[in-house]
């Protein structure tokens, strides 16, 4: 009898601290989420001082240096249907990936413009500026395109030309272990060192092939890597898709400088 009514009391308990737990772990969860957020800023930030070159190969810096670091640079949104910085979103909250979900901060890309298998792109981009207060010395453009099982994302610096490849780096994708992720080696990267992303008539003309291969003009060829062509192959596009006419290109123009000129910032 008496076990028969300490039942429900058992049960009542039971529910009381599973109920109990459940709020502690999601408002724990809530209250982590600045931090964890603020981590991933300083991880992405990381990749950019390094890909910008405000630390040299191998430095190891900590948080605190790496947001020094980065308040070198200028982080601008860019418009990039005219290619002109724009005030419309805040650099400093503005989440391009988040932006490509609603219709009204992203466009659908003509599928004879879409190289890099996108779909979609954001309307604004983001870009870091290097600048000596007058002339731009580098600038940094992110970049993401289809490999072969994953979506590649990358930041490509290039020199106050606005075409010399001054560092680039491929920092997230799904690609496979050991074959596809070789676009993250150093020698893959430094394949890309110095080359010039337009050719003569100013289209993107980066192509991968072996350095003894008859093909690309040596000035615009980097590594090919054999076993994981589709994944070189994405990665490429996703540059010659950001620094083309439908991306960066008319902002790149606006920037480059004519004769000796250095590079300056356009208005908005
Ligand atoms: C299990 C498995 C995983 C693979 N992962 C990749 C990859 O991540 N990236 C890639 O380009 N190729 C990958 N490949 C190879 C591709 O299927 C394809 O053969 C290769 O990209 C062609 O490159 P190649 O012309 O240089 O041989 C993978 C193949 C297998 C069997």
């Amino acid at each position: 009898m008496r076990a028969a009514e300490s039942t429900p009391q058992t049960l009542l308990v039971a529910l009381g601290v599973v109920l109990f737990c459940s709020v502690m772990v999601s408002t724990t969860v809530e209250l982590l989420r600045p931090v964890q957020l603020a981590y991933k800023q300083i991880d992405r930030n990381r990749v950019v001082v390094k890909v910008t070159g405000l630390a040299s190969a191998g430095e190891e810096l900590s948080d605190r240096e790496i947001v020094d670091r980065f308040r070198e640079l200028e982080v601008r949104a860019v418009d990039l249907a005219d290619g002109r910085f724009t005030d419309a979103v805040d650099p400093l909250t503005y989440d391009q990936r988040a932006a490509v979900e609603n219709p009204e901060l992203s466009v659908a890309i003509e599928s004879t413009q879409d190289i890099a298998g996108l779909g979609r792109r954001a309307r604004y981009a983001l870009v870091y500026v290097l600048s000596d207060g007058q002339s731009v010395r580098r600038i940094t453009l992110p970049v993401h395109g289809r490999g072969m099982w994953s979506t590649i994302y990358g930041y490509v610096t290039l020199d106050g030309d606005m075409t010399t490849v001054a560092d680039i780096m491929f920092f997230e994708h799904g690609e496979t272990p050991g074959i596809g992720d070789q676009i993250e080696s150093p020698a893959w990267r430094a394949s890309w060192l110095g080359k010039l992303i337009y050719d003569d008539n100013g289209k993107p003309a980066i192509a991968a092939a072996p350095a003894s291969a008859a093909g690309p003009a040596e000035r615009h060829r980097v590594d090919a890597i054999a076993g994981a062509t589709l994944t070189v192959n994405g990665a490429i596009n996703a540059v010659l898709y950001w620094l083309g006419e439908d991306g960066f290109g008319p902002f790149l123009k606006q920037l480059r400088p004519t004769h000796a000129q250095a590079a300056h910032l356009p208005r908005e």
